[in-house]
């Protein structure tokens, strides 16, 4: 048996183990829930795992873009530093209209059309994003702009990790066998808190959205995730944030100390991003090697089976450091980082779209995944496409 049939049978035997016994699922077998309040009978309700596939992908950017040359007209940079420091070309920053919500709707389409799933049959969305249009979240507002009119939609803020976090949520979702179909965006608009001043990371960062749609599965041997592994660390907070400012003391405490007309206008907002960049990417380094190498092994899948690594797309040198690190040669490594920077939650499933529309990832590939940030905190997982 291959490293990848026997993670899919481990996984299958774990999903065994959870099916609900014939003497009354998991109430009776944890000897808790038999009866209600009142006394009567209660029958738990059937959980029938299944299996789940990445039925879907799309992606949607920005119509304007800006260069390495365009920012070197706004701070002290070049082309040549920022090309051979971070791998980066050009990014895309929304203008006009464009909005989380837009881009995110837009991404959310393109792999709801691949899929051939109708919005009104998703039952979940998870946004993974840090950088909504209202801080109370935009995966609603995405919701009715893709006409989602029966799915539970809502935000998930891991950062640059978010999109593989809500990728193993969503699968998880499945594997509980309740839903169908839930849709995983990651999109971010970081263009909004970034110092067009600080050269030091206005360089790095750019605006996009991409979208996945996961299906259930009958079987429950049939998964398209293998392994993964997921850590935060808020001890390193410090090192990257867009940290809540505001306007007056009266805004941000518990309890205003006046009803007059200035407390009624506190307005709070959030900072530009800052960033301890050198720590970050030791951070990035240290972590991205080891979250891989715990879910390959959790999938029983050895660093040979790769066909594609797709990372978060923060810096080239940090995917070309684990790449070496996995031995995984130019062809399997997912890079467009040259053409969009780091899009944060986006980045990894735009790549993932992307990859797909080039004919790369194609169905059957096992593809290496991992995304970290802000946070701290980082993710990864293997897939099974
Ligand atoms: N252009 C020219 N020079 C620059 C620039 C620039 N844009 N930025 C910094 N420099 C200068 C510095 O001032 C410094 O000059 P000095 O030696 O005279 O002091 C020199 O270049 C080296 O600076 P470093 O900060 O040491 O540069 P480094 O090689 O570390 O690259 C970078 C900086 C690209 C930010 C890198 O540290 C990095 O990629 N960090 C990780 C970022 C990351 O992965 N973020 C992911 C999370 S994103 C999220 O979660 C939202």
């Amino acid at each position: 048996m291959s490293a990848v049939a026997s993670s899919v049978a481990s996984c299958a035997r774990a999903s065994a183990a959870r099916v609900p016994s014939r003497r009354g699922g998991y109430a009776a077998r944890l000897g808790v829930g038999a009866k209600s309040a009142r006394g009567a009978s209660v029958v738990p309700a059937a959980f029938t795992p299944a299996g789940a596939k990445i039925a879907g992908v799309g992606m949607e950017l920005p119509s304007q873009s800006l260069t390495n040359e365009d920012l070197a007209a706004l701070v002290d940079t070049n082309d040549e530093w920022i090309r051979t420091r971070t791998g980066i070309g050009k990014r895309h920053v929304i203008s006009g209209d464009e909005s989380l919500t837009s881009l995110a709707a837009g991404a959310a389409k393109k792999a709801l059309a691949m899929a051939n799933v109708d919005a009104k049959d998703v039952d979940v969305i998870i946004l993974a994003t840090s950088s909504p249009d209202d801080a109370f979240g935009s995966a609603c507002t995405v919701q009715a702009e893709i006409g989602a009119s029966g799915a539970l939609a809502y935000d998930l803020t891991a950062a640059c990790s978010g999109f593989v976090v809500g990728l193993v949520n969503g699968v998880h979702f499945l594997r509980g066998g309740e839903y169908e179909h839930v849709l995983v965006i990651g999109a971010d608009v970081l263009s909004r808190y970034v110092d067009w001043r600080d050269r030091g990371t206005c360089i790095l960062f750019g605006d996009g959205a991409g979208a996945c749609v996961l299906s259930k599965v009958t079987d429950p041997n049939d998964c398209c995730l293998l392994g993964f592994d997921m850590h935060s660390d808020g001890t390193g907070n410090g090192n990257l944030t867009a940290a809540f400012t505001s306007e007056s003391q009266v805004c941000g405490t518990a309890k205003p100390t006046s009803t007059s007309d200035g407390a009624a206008s506190g307005v709070g907002s959030f900072a530009n991003i800052a960033m301890n960049g050198q720590e970050v990417f030791k951070f990035a380094v240290r972590t991205v090697p080891d979250t891989l190498t715990k879910s390959l092994d959790k999938a029983g899948v050895s660093s040979e089976e790769i066909d594609h690594l797709v990372l978060h797309q923060a810096n080239q040198r940090i995917i070309d450091g684990a790449a070496k690190k996995f031995g995984l040669g130019k062809e399997k490594v997912v890079s467009n980082i040259e053409k969009y920077g780091n899009t944060s939650a986006g980045s990894v499933p735009i790549a993932m779209a992307e990859a797909v529309a080039e004919g790369r990832i194609k169905q059957g590939d096992i593809v290496a995944t991992a995304g970290f940030g802000a946070g701290l905190t980082w993710a990864s997982a293997i897939l099974r496409w």
